[in-house]
C-alpha cells in the first residue's frame, strides 16, 4: 500500500511516500529564511508560503521515490494542532487529491504523528520493520508542544505530563534571544554549549506539586536572564561582565535535558514499558539524546532515538500513522468532513 503523507501545520511544507513500511520519500521545505527577519513565525507568511509550494514539494516526493500519483492508495493530512491557515492548505490539498484519485483520506493528529515517529526506520535505510513496537513512554519536545506521552500503538496515545508554561523548544529560542543567538535558537544554543560548563549556573529544574510529570520552564527562562542580566534586569540591559556564553548556554541545556530525560525515565518505570522514545524538533539535542540513552539504559529501558529528519516537522511520520491506522482497519471514510483545528487533545 503507498500513503501519501502531507503536512503544513508551521513553518516546513512536507509531503512524503511511504509503502508497506517504507519511507519511499520524505521531502521537506523549511519556511525559515522567510521568518527569521521576524524572530518568530508568522501566520499568514506560513500560509502563503505553503500554497506557493506544496505542489513542487509533492513533486519533489514523487520523484525522489519514483512513483507516480496514479499510484498512490491512500492520502493522510495534519488536521491539528497548529495555525489554522497552515493546517487548511495542506489538508484541503490532501482532501483534493484523495477526492479526485477516489482513494481514502485519513486525518492525522500532529503530536500523534510525532510520537508515531520513533517507530520509523532509518532514512534510507532498506528496513520496512518498525524500529520499535509499542508499549513505550515517549517524549515529545518541539517548539509548539512538550508532553510526555505512553504509546500503545495508533489511536491509542494517553497524555501522562507536559509542561504547564513553555514548550522545551520556545525555551531554547527565547534563552537563545538573551544570548545574542539567531532564531531557531535550539541548534545554536547546542552549538554555544560545547565547550561551556554545564555545572557553572546552577539553573532549576522544575517540576509540578501533585502532577507528578508536569514540567515548567518560565522559571528557568528568568533564572537564565537574572543570571547574565542581574536580578530583576530588563532582557535589554547589557551581559552582566565576565559571562561566558557557553558556559550559561551549557548549564541551561543541561537543566532542560536532566528534567526531561528524569520524568521520561520515571514514567516508563512507573508504567512498566519496555522502551522510552524521544521525538520533536528538541530530540534533535546531543546532549537530551545522551543523556536519555545513560540514564534509561541504566534502568534496563530500550532508548528509541528518533532519527534527526523524523524529529523536526516532516509527513514521513503522517503517512507512516496512517499507514498503521488504515492496516488497524480504522475507518476513513468520515475522514473528509474533519476540519483544521489549532488545539489537540492531545496538547
Ligand atoms: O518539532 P519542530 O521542528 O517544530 C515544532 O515546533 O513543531 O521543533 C522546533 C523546535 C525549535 O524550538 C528549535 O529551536 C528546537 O526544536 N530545536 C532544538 C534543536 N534543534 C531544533 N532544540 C535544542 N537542540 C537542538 N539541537
Ligand atoms: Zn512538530
Amino acid at each position: 500500500m503507498l500513503v501519501l503523507g502531507v503536512e503544513s501545520s508551521c513553518d516546513e511544507t512536507a509531503v512524503a511516500l511511504v509503502e508497506d513500511g517504507r519511507v519511499l520519500a520524505s521531502a521537506v521545505r523549511s519556511q525559515i529564511e522567510r521568518h527569521a527577519p521576524f524572530g518568530g513565525v508568522v501566520p499568514d507568511i506560513a500560509a502563503r508560503a505553503h500554497s506557493e509550494v506544496i505542489d513542487l514539494v509533492a513533486d519533489e516526493a514523487f520523484r525522489a521515490a519514483g512513483r507516480a500519483p496514479a499510484q498512490v492508495d491512500a492520502v493522510a493530512a495534519t488536521r491539528a494542532p497548529g495555525l489554522v491557515n497552515c493546517l487548511v492548505v495542506g489538508l484541503s490539498w490532501g482532501k483534493g487529491f484523495a477526492v479526485a484519485r477516489d482513494v481514502p483520506f485519513v486525518a492525522i493528529d500532529h503530536l500523534e504523528a510525532h510520537v508515531h515517529a520513533c517507530t520509523l526506520p532509518p532514512p534510507g535505510s532498506d528496513d520496512a520493520g518498525p524500529a520499535v513496537a509499542p508499549p513505550l513512554v515517549a517524549l515529545l519536545a518541539s517548539g509548539g508542544h512538550t508532553g510526555l506521552y505512553r504509546y500503545d500503538g495508533p489511536g491509542q496515545v494517553r497524555r501522562l505530563g507536559r509542561t504547564v508554561d513553555d514548550a522545551a523548544g520556545e525555551a531554547f529560542d527565547k534563552v537563545a534571544i538573551l544570548l545574542g543567538l539567531p532564531y531557531p535558537g535550539g541548534p545554536h544554543v547546542e552549538a554555544a554549549a560545547r565547550g561551556g560548563d554545564p555545572r557553572a549556573y546552577a539553573f532549576p529544574r522544575a517540576r509540578v506539586k501533585r502532577r507528578k510529570y508536569d514540567v515548567s520552564f518560565s522559571g528557568l527562562k528568568t533564572a537564565v536572564l537574572y543570571g547574565t542580566r542581574g536580578r530583576n534586569q530588563p532582557k535589554e540591559a547589557p551581559l552582566l561582565p565576565g559571562t561566558v556564553v557557553a558556559d550559561v548556554a551549557a548549564s541551561f541545556q543541561e537543566a532542560v535535558c536532566d528534567l526531561l530525560v528524569d520524568v521520561t525515565v520515571e514514567a516508563a518505570l512507573e508504567e512498566g514499558v519496555p522502551a522510552i522514545a524521544l521525538g520533536g524538533g528538541v530530540a534533535c539535542n546531543g546532549r537530551l539524546r545522551a543523556l536519555a540513552r545513560e540514564r534509561g539504559e541504566a534502568q534496563g529501558l530500550r532508548v528509541v532515538l528518533t532519527p534527526p529528519a523524523y524529529c523536526t516537522d516532516n509527513a514521513a511520520m503522517v503517512a507512516a500513522l496512517a499507514a498503521a491506522r488504515l492496516r488497524a482497519g480504522a475507518p476513513a471514510d468520515d475522514e473528509l468532513s474533519r476540519f483544521a483545528e489549532a488545539r489537540s487533545e492531545l496538547a
